[in-house]
């Protein structure tokens, strides 16, 4: 049994981990992650509760930042035979070692099922009579959620703070100069391996891995390529539950999701808009997604969450004198773990 039953305990908006300013240089704020330089080769990842749809941040998820962090080791490990990857190791449940990588302007989107909402959505595409959709030929009849014959690579650019991802062609990432031919081409190939990989641990988990997000980054010393950011959790994928996938397929309703379904839904009921949605709903409905988030990691990883007590920026205060002290320049990049 773990020390705190997180099924019982209260979760209020106010316990959750939406910020922290550590006495460490060269911080960067993303909108669900922050991030700070330990050395010339490494940085300090931390992962927020934050929630974000649609571009913007909601509120907090109880426990969402050390579900993504952690979740995101036991890829990583997973993956270490397929690519070359950022982590190096877990300092604290929401926080891990990375090694410090120029990220590639693109966004390498690999879809398995045609599905979405928003404009760039696979499915909306081909719902307003698309067929040739982001470079890629799809074939008559398929119905929304279906599988995809084989997964495909849909690349979009990366946007500046507040903007919106724009999808291009494989051939686009290339011709407008975003990355050289031979980087992209292993980029490409190499997103598909590390794809067949997910989707089958998701689904030996129960999982259907619908379609998911990476990011790859060159090492600023050797221009190695590294998988970076985050790997297979609910932020970066749709994950759906695989026994109730085919009854819902039938009925026409939408596959049940270990993601951002339930904050999708709330916005849906209010015209997509995080402004219309009532406040105690919203909260409702953040409190409600803590146990998708979890569920999500206890079903992949196989193991029980062992949830981590809060606040959260004080262990990372605590750990300050060995942050300072365990990654001189001279230590090793780990690009493997296993
Ligand atoms: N190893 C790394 N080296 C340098 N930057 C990294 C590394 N891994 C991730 N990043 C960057 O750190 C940031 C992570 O922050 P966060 O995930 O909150 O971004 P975001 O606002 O969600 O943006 P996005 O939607 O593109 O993920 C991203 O900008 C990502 O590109
Ligand atoms: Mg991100």
């Amino acid at each position: 049994m773990s020390p705190i039953d997180h099924r019982s305990e209260p979760r209020s908006g106010s316990s959750t981990f939406t910020d922290v300013h550590l006495n460490l240089p060269d911080r960067r704020e993303g909108k669900i992650r922050i991030s700070y330089a330990l050395d010339d080769r490494h940085r300090l990842l931390i992962t927020t509760d934050r929630i974000s749809a649609f571009d913007r941040v909601l509120g907090a998820v109880r426990y969402k930042g050390q579900v993504l962090n952690q979740l995101g080791g036991f890829w990583f490990a997973q993956l270490g035979d397929l690519t070359a990857h950022h982590y190096v190791r877990e300092v604290d449940p929401n926080a891990q070692i990375v090694r410090t990588a120029i990220p590639l302007p693109v966004e390498v989107v690999v879809r398995g099922y045609i599905t979405g909402v928003t404009s760039t959505a696979l499915w909306t595409r081909y719902a307003a009579g698309d067929r040739e959709v982001y470079g890629h030929r799809l074939p008559e009849g398929l119905t929304k959620n279906s599988p995809l014959a084989t997964a495909l690579v849909t690349p979009t650019t990366k946007a500046s703070n507040g903007g919106h991802d724009e999808p291009i062609t494989n051939a686009e990432v290339v011709s407008r100069g975003l990355v050289s031919e031979s980087i992209w081409s292993e980029v490409h190939d190499r997103a598909l391996a590390i794809f067949a990989r997910g989707s089958h641990i998701a689904a030996k988990a129960g999982l259907i891995l619908a379609d998911t997000k990476y990011e790859f980054g060159l090492d600023p010393d050797t221009g190695e390529i590294l998988l970076i950011d985050e790997v297979h959790t609910p932020d970066s994928s749709r994950l759906w539950v695989t026994e109730s996938y085919p009854e819902r397929m039938r009925l026409g309703t939408e596959p049940e999701s270990l993601d951002k379904e339930l904050l999708r839904l709330a916005l849906a009921g209010h015209h997509g808009d995080p402004d219309e949605i009532p406040a105690d709903l919203l909260a409702a409905t953040l409190d409600a997604s803590s146990s998708r988030y979890i569920r999500a990691f206890e079903q992949i990883t196989g193991n029980e969450f062992s949830p981590a007590t809060y606040p959260v920026e004080d262990r990372l205060n605590l750990l300050m004198p060995e942050l300072t002290a365990s990654c001189t320049p001279s230590d090793q990049p780990t690009d493997r773990i296993q």
